[in-house]
């Protein structure tokens, strides 16, 4: 596995984008919960952040393509409204511990 990010660089409610290698990901923590995914959009394969580290629609419940506005459960990645409705993004699995967030790469 792979740090990606100390203990407290991912606060309640923030998403963070980052780069591993040529691997573009993003990272939300809702409920306490740490969620990673690739940052592409399964619709036209392309990064989803509207500004640096902004990944959410205006209720920070909802994964937000910027380029068609496809909405995405944080908790699952499906994609439940825009033109890739019933797909997913792809997710990582991660945990965490002492030392921050921890992500499996392919
Ligand atoms: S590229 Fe994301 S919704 Fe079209």
């Amino acid at each position: 596995m792979i740090l990606l990010c100390a203990p407290d660089a991912l606060a309640e409610g923030q998403s963070r984008g980052f780069q591993l290698g040529n691997i573009r990901l993003l990272a939300v923590r809702r409920h306490g919960q740490a969620y990673v995914y690739e940052n592409r959009c399964p619709h036209r394969h392309v990064p989803l952040e509207w500004q640096a580290d902004g990944f959410l629609d205006d209720s920070g419940s909802l994964i937000r393509c910027a380029t068609h506005g496809a909405l995405f459960l944080i908790e699952s990645g499906e994609c439940v409204a825009g033109p890739c409705a019933g797909d997913a993004l792809h997710a990582l699995a991660c945990r965490e511990d002492d030392q921050g967030l921890w992500v499996q790469t392919d």
